[in-house]
């Protein structure tokens, strides 16, 4: 494992992946680094629900697609060159760009923190899974692929509870073969007020 701040300096979205799956240890720590994150009122409200079916995952990504309508990448207005989204690039017709595991954070529908609870577990997770040489992307408004007869039936079929929706997605898998590790935009200047 490393470093933390190497973790939070080299980790970056990843969204060209191998066919090949990610280890059951690795999977078991990422998902370990997503129960021990921060919680609103420690309520522990995140579910993490773990697809490997390359069948439902493709369905799911393909419905996401279908629903998103992000504002596409201009010449100087890209979210990235080395890893492109489907902003950048509207051949992509997978919103899950292949991963070959997607986990679902669950969050309660009537618990006002629900969003940002997944979000410290994805980000707890992103970095575990960087620690371990696995890629990663975070993926925004979960529930849009569900919003489909067929994403019903899914969740459906894995038990969720009808009071859960789905707040996000993390992808996991590794970097493609080749692929050079993506560079980080610089960062943005006058973030950071000293008062
Ligand atoms: C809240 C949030 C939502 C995101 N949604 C998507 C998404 O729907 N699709 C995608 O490809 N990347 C998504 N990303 C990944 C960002 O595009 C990525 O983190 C950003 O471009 C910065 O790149 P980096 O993670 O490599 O530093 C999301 C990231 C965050 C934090």
């Amino acid at each position: 494992m490393k470093d933390v701040m190497d973790a939070i300096f080299h980790r970056r979205a990843i969204r060209r992946f191998k066919n090949r799956q990610i280890p059951e240890e690795a999977l078991a720590k990422i998902l370990q680094a997503g129960l021990y994150a921060p919680s609103a009122g420690g309520r522990q409200g995140p579910v993490f629900v773990v697809c490997q079916d390359p069948e439902v995952n493709e369905k799911l990504g393909k419905l996401k697609r279908a629903h998103s309508h992000p504002r596409m990448a201009t010449g100087e207005n890209y979210v990235s060159r080395q890893q492109p989204s489907i902003a950048d690039d509207p051949k992509l017709t997978d919103a899950f760009y292949g991963a070959p595991t997607v986990i679902t954070l669950f969050g309660p529908k009537n618990f006002l923190f629900a969003a940002e609870d997944c979000a410290c577990a994805a980000g707890n997770m992103m970095l575990a899974a960087d620690g371990l040489g696995i890629g990663s992307c975070y993926i925004g408004q979960g529930w849009t692929a569900f919003s489909s007869p067929y994403g019903q039936e899914i969740l459906r079929r894995w038990g969720i509870r009808t009071d859960y929706y789905a707040v996000m997605q993390l992808l996991l898998g590794y970097p493609r073969e080749g692929d050079p590790h993506p560079v980080p935009k610089p960062r943005r200047e006058g973030r950071i007020l000293r008062v």
